[in-house]
């Protein structure tokens, strides 16, 4: 080997480390992106990142539904106003997982982010013709319902899969539990028996009898009938005249 060879190969070496070395750290875990760097988290305005860091955890990627309702499942978005996933959006849903976003009720969005995910999520995921002319339930209870009239409701529409007395069956678990009921709220109770959850295989109004939709009265009973199930002092073992009666030999 000549010496301009040798020096021209050892160049190369060199610089090709220098490369690999640039480059590698340049992809070292934990280093901020390049628009990271320029973008302060409030001025994020784009749809996919917005969603992915905080929605997706509960609801699922692409909207698909997760612990809580898929929000890109179109038949929810028939019956949801944007001002309807805006105002819990920014709000939250109080005794509930699902958290406040809105900087004005103590959560990290401004609110042209929040107009970004509500837009986002109809301009993405809503399909205008998925009730093929069906009538869906209203999204809001039109009255408090009749738990007595929703047991029957409940044996009808509902018991094939949860069960004859709502604890559940092989076909789907038990809903009258009183740990998931402490937590969920009688809306979203409503708006899983009306959109069903597509994700986890349970029908919507139309599918728990076929050829026999539930009628908006139906819809609003059987979620009394649920929500009268719920326990007054979630996570304590006693009713509350045990309670009383616990408190009383106390004294
Ligand atoms: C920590 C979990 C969690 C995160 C994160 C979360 N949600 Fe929720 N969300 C829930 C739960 C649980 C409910 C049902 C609450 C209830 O019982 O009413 C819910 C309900 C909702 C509803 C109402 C559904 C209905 O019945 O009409 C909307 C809209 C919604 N979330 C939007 C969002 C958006 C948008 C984001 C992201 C900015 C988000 N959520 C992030 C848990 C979460
Ligand atoms: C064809 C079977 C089937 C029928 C009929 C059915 N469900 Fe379900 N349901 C499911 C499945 C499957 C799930 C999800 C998995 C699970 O909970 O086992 C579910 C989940 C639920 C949930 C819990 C959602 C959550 O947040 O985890 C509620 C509440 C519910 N159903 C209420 C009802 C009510 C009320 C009726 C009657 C109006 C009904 N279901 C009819 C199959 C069914």
């Amino acid at each position: 080997m000549t010496r301009r060879v040798v020096v021209l190969a050892a160049w190369m070496l060199a610089s090709l480390l220098v490369t690999t070395a640039c480059s590698i750290r340049d992809r070292l875990p934990g280093r901020p992106t390049a628009d990271s760097q320029v973008i302060p988290p409030t001025k994020i305005v784009d749809f996919n990142g917005l969603y992915a860091s905080n929605c997706a955890g509960c609801h699922g990627p692409d909207g698909k539904g997760g612990a809580a309702i898929g929000l890109g499942d179109p038949v929810y978005l028939a019956i949801a106003d944007d001002a309807t996933i805006r105002r819990v959006t920014s709000d939250g849903v109080p005794g509930t997982a699902m958290p406040a976003f809105a900087q004005h009720s103590g959560g990290t969005l401004t609110d042209d982010q929040i107009n970004v995910i509500v837009g986002g999520i109809r301009a993405r995921w809503a399909k205008p013709d998925t009730l093929r002319g069906a009538t869906a339930p209203p999204y809001s209870a039109q009255g408090p319902g009749d738990p007595k009239h929703g047991a029957t409701v409940y044996s009808v529409y509902c018991s094939s899969c949860h069960g004859s007395d709502g604890r559940g069956s092989k076909r789907a678990s038990s809903i009258v539990d009183g740990s998931f009921l402490a937590l969920v709220s009688d809306q979203s109770l409503r708006t899983t028996v009306i959109v069903g959850r597509p994700d986890m295989g349970a029908p919507d109004w139309r599918g728990g009898l076929p050829g026999k939709p539930m009628s908006p009265d139906d819809v609003t009973d059987v979620v009394a009938w649920l929500a009268a199930q719920r326990p007054q002092f979630p996570g304590q073992p006693y009713s509350s005249a045990q309670q009383n009666s616990v408190a009383r030999s106390e004294q």
